[in-house]
């Protein structure tokens, strides 16, 4: 039987540059999608070639063509890169003037990169004849694929079957920018009669252009699938989800993480290595991480976050109970960049309380995996989270997630109140709904019953396993 083909399209992914979950889920389902279909479809990956990409992997690429591809008016350069890494296939998509920058995103010309690159992934399948069987787009760097796969290529005979997917891995980032200077046009090089593809709100939206000329839209939990219909989650772009929705091709698929790349057993950035019958190694990893980060190696609850410092990452709801929660016997550590205000205000209360609380403002994976796997209990107190995956990795390191109820969050921990509990959660908006789940979790933090919670949590299967079947069930039921 013939392979089926699936092309991944992505603007990050892990090993080889990656700004958070995004990249983290390119970086892992793509392998096991292959494995668990037992090589019935085969994966590729394309990717634009960013100046940061990591030196390893970077050793790893070959050159294999050059052409030019037109975007509007314009011919620009495109250099074809490959390579394979744990039997997957990667392209890449080079042009300097394009990718040749410090950060991956967050220029004023994002639109037109990424137009670029979408177009350049279509212009790269064409000339090398891969044509794929599916086409899964994910996030607004790459929704121009469906939207030109409609406007350009609809009369190509190798696309006719083609099927286009979009996932969706927050609504927050549409790809929205101005509509002046006849901008679809003049730059997407897109007909005036097609514009209506891209337009909303009197903006241009990438995301909304996606969703429209997709065949299928997912997004990465089906709590998040049911909250983006709502105002309150959508951004704007509830019209358009329910109009998706109505049209039976909206889904949510809860993520996985990489059971290999965390592992506790096995990771390199941990002083101590454990697993769910060795929880006693687990303790050395927390008096380390206390001297590492300068708090006093005392057995107090250890409480860690490792997140954007954003409003929609619950920091609203905390900054406005986390002084009173610091006055119980516990120590606190914060792992991450934001918001300038967060980042003050979280360095204002370590200045106050310096024994209790460390604020560390970077993106430090090491210190990541410290984080991880020392603490006792993992805080997400979000006010929205498609899927989130520190509450996995959290778990997988035997550290007990504190979450609130919503999107991926809901669908994957449960309080520790019910028989299948495996954490703590609070409901609504309200700080003193937050502050009284931390005062559960510390109460329970003094029986004795608290390794058998550690365990507990540490069994629960967050890997691919389940998820990447319920991909290839999708894949297997639109190619019908
Ligand atoms: C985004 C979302 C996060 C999700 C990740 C991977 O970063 O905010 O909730 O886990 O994408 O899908």
């Amino acid at each position: 039987m013939k392979k089926k083909r699936i092309a991944f399209v992505a603007s990050e992914c892990q090993p080889f540059f990656t700004s958070g979950g995004l990249g983290e889920v390119i970086g892992s389902l793509p392998k096991r999608l292959i494995s668990e279909s037992n090589k019935e479809f085969e994966v590729s990956v394309y990717l634009p070639l960013y100046a940061s990409i990591s030196k390893d992997m970077a050793t790893k690429l070959k050159f294999i063509d050059s052409f030019t591809v037109d975007l509007s008016w314009r011919k620009q350069y495109c250099g074809i890169y490959q390579c394979s890494y744990k039997g997957v296939k990667f392209y890449f998509i080079d042009n300097e003037y394009y990718f040749k920058r410090d950060k991956l995103y967050g220029y004023f010309d994002d639109a037109e990169r990424f137009a670029f690159f979408s177009k350049a992934v279509i212009e790269v399948i064409i000339r090398l004849k891969e044509y794929p069987n599916i086409i899964h787009c994910h996030d607004w760097q790459t929704g121009m694929v469906p939207v030109y796969l409609r406007t350009h290529y609809y009369y190509k005979n190798e696309f006719k079957q083609l099927k286009r997917i979009f996932t969706i891995h927050n609504i927050e980032y549409q790809g929205i920018f101005s509509q002046d200077n006849n901008f679809i046009e003049d730059v997407f090089g897109i007909d005036k009669n097609d514009s209506y593809l891209l337009e909303y709100h009197g903006m241009l939206n990438i995301m909304k252009g996606a969703i429209e000329t997709s065949n299928i839209v997912s997004t990465v939990s089906p709590s998040y699938a049911e909250e983006i219909k709502d105002a309150a989650f959508a951004h704007g772009l509830e019209d358009i989800i329910k109009k998706a929705s109505l049209e039976g091709k909206v889904l949510g698929i809860l993520n996985g993480i990489d059971y290999e790349f965390y592992n506790p057993e096995t990771d390199k950035n941990i002083v101590s290595k454990f697993n769910s019958d060795n929880i006693e190694n687990k303790k050395i990893n927390k008096t380390y991480l206390q001297k590492e980060i300068g708090l006093k190696e005392k057995n107090v609850p250890l409480i860690g976050m490792v997140t954007r410092l954003v409003a929609h990452k619950g920091l609203n709801i905390l900054s406005k109970c986390c002084e009173q929660i610091l006055q119980k016997d516990l120590q606190m550590v914060i792992l991450g960049t934001g918001d300038e205000y967060f980042e003050n205000f979280f360095k204002d209360l370590e200045n106050k309380y310096p024994d209790k609380i460390k604020t560390i403002l970077a993106f430090d994976q090491g210190l990541a995996r410290r984080i991880y796997a020392g603490c006792d209990l993992f805080l997400m107190p979000s006010a929205s989270e498609p899927c989130g995956l520190s509450q996995m990795i959290a778990s997988r390191y035997g550290t007990i997630p504190m979450v609130r109820v919503t999107g991926g969050l809901k669908d994957s921990i449960k309080d520790f109140s019910l028989e299948c509990g495996n954490g703590y959660t609070f409901e609504g908006m309200e700080p003193n709904s937050l502050k009284e789940m931390v005062f559960r979790a510390l109460d329970d933090y003094k029986n004795d019953d608290w390794n058998n919670k550690i365990k507990k949590v540490m069994q629960i299967d967050f890997s691919w396993d389940k998820s990447a079947k319920v991909y290839l069930d999708l894949y297997k039921k639109i190619l019908m």
